[in-house]
């Protein structure tokens, strides 16, 4: 093992700013500091004498997340799961903070490995990842870590698709919850999360109207739907794509027009893709598209927007508006791709509004405890236990002041049987 370095960011006289902003996130995530409450009851550090290595997009909320696991007594190791969505003033407070953070805004490939390295340098016992690429350079690196891994966590959609095809080669051999699944989880973050704040990033950036606009959403699954559906409740025209029949029409009967990205690309004026897959937006759809139409991803990877196709076909390429790279074709032609194509809510905005990440964090702090807590996991990917997900949902409820009703007996009874 290298040397174990403490911190590497951009400006340590940025924290004053990181900590104005996650003094602001806190205020909006009871359920986060109602199970910090709970766990330190007593001055308990249930997380004290383990290393967590947290691979995050590292913006105020993240920090609340990673400020908690650090006063539950672990010691926090991080690094950004994005180039673009690392805040350079939240990772200042957190270095302040005492947590060994080693990202930057707008490093490169290589800067990026370098800092995932930096972080497994500590040794982590337990992972809490976004996308899978800690888990990933475990794999691949330092298979000499893996004895010593109790368990792990995975975010997002992107993450678990990659953590399915490690355990399908026979190769993850520590466990892995996959919190993107938890109820918790998607049906929040993916859909409330994504759908209010993929706009958020291409409003911000573009300060363009939206009502009126054809609108198409590439990919209707959870992040999808939400795009769609608040692109609708913006005024747009929603036509979606998709690869499989089911999504399909439960998009027509959502009421969008559903027809291939080949087709659309004639139509329509903002591209969203939220597929997790590689290539959806490519030479062939480009060559169609209308002049002034603004692409957008909001996928985990920036691989659905072929940037090197839309290289290839310009004759000028320059930044527009910050975040913003316009392409210009050789007849005059102008496409806009928004964020670099990378994930338009994090590379061009704050993230996940601040209560939807509550309870997003909230699951992820639920499953590092339960691992800490020497939970007896089998190896491989596997859902979180229904009862932490019930806990979150049950302290978000109580948040709110929402009383739920109670079953009568004779209800439960009746649940219960079959005769009458
Ligand atoms: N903020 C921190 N992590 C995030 C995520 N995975 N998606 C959106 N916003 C976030």
């Amino acid at each position: 093992m290298a040397e174990k370095e403490n911190y590497k960011v951009a400006d340590m006289a940025f924290a004053l700013e990181g900590w104005a902003r996650i003094d602001w996130a806190w205020q909006y995530m009871p359920v986060l500091r109602l199970i910090k409450e709970h766990e330190s009851v007593k001055g308990r550090h249930p997380l004290k004498g383990h290393t967590i290595a947290c691979c995050l997009h590292l913006e105020a909320k993240t920090a609340c997340l990673l400020k908690v696991l650090h006063d539950l007594g672990a010691t926090i190791v991080a690094s950004g799961s994005n180039p673009l969505s690392t805040q350079d003033a939240i990772c200042s407070a957190l270095a302040e903070y005492g947590v060994h953070v080693f990202s930057w805004h707008g490093m490169d490939a290589l800067e990026y490995e370098e800092n995932l390295r930096r972080m497994l340098e500590w040794e982590p016992d337990i992972i809490i990842d976004d996308g899978g690429d800690t888990v990933s350079m475990v794999l691949e690196k330092y298979q000499d870590l893996i004895p010593k891994i109790l368990g792990g966590c995975e975010e997002t959609t992107t993450g678990i698709k990659r953590l399915k095809a490690m355990d399908a080669e026979g190769l993850l051999k520590f466990p892995m919850l996959a919190v993107n699944d938890a109820l918790s989880k998607y049906l929040f973050d993916n859909r409330y999360g994504t759908g209010q704040s993929v706009w958020d990033g291409i409003l911000r950036t573009s300060n363009c109207v939206v009502a009126g606009k054809t609108v198409v959403v590439v990919g209707y699954g959870w992040c999808g739907k939400g795009v769609a559906r608040r692109a609708e409740g913006l005024g747009a025209k929603v036509v979606v794509s998709e690869i499989n029949a089911h999504r399909a029409l439960e998009a027509h009967m959502d009421g969008y027009r559903v027809m291939d990205v080949m087709q659309a690309s004639e139509i329509g004026d903002i591209f969203i893709t939220v597929t997790g897959n590689t290539k959806v937006i490519r030479r062939d759809h480009f060559e169609k598209m209308k002049n002034g139409t603004l692409i957008a991803n909001a996928g985990h990877f920036d691989v659905e927007v072929y940037i090197p196709d839309l290289d290839d076909m310009a004759a000028r390429v320059y930044n527009s508006r910050e975040n913003i790279r316009t392409y210009e074709m050789p007849n005059g032609r102008r496409l806009h791709l928004l964020g670099e194509g990378r994930l338009v809510n994090l590379a061009a905005g704050d993230g996940h509004p601040i209560e939807i990440m509550d309870m997003s964090f909230s699951i992820q702090l639920l499953c590092a405890l339960h691992i800490a807590g020497g939970a007896e996991l089998k190896k491989g990917l596997q859902p979180v236990p229904a009862f932490l997900d019930d806990i979150v949902a049950k302290y978000k409820v109580e948040s709110l002041g929402i009383k739920l009703e109670q079953l009568t007996p004779e209800q439960e009874k009746y649940l219960q049987g079959w005769r009458e």
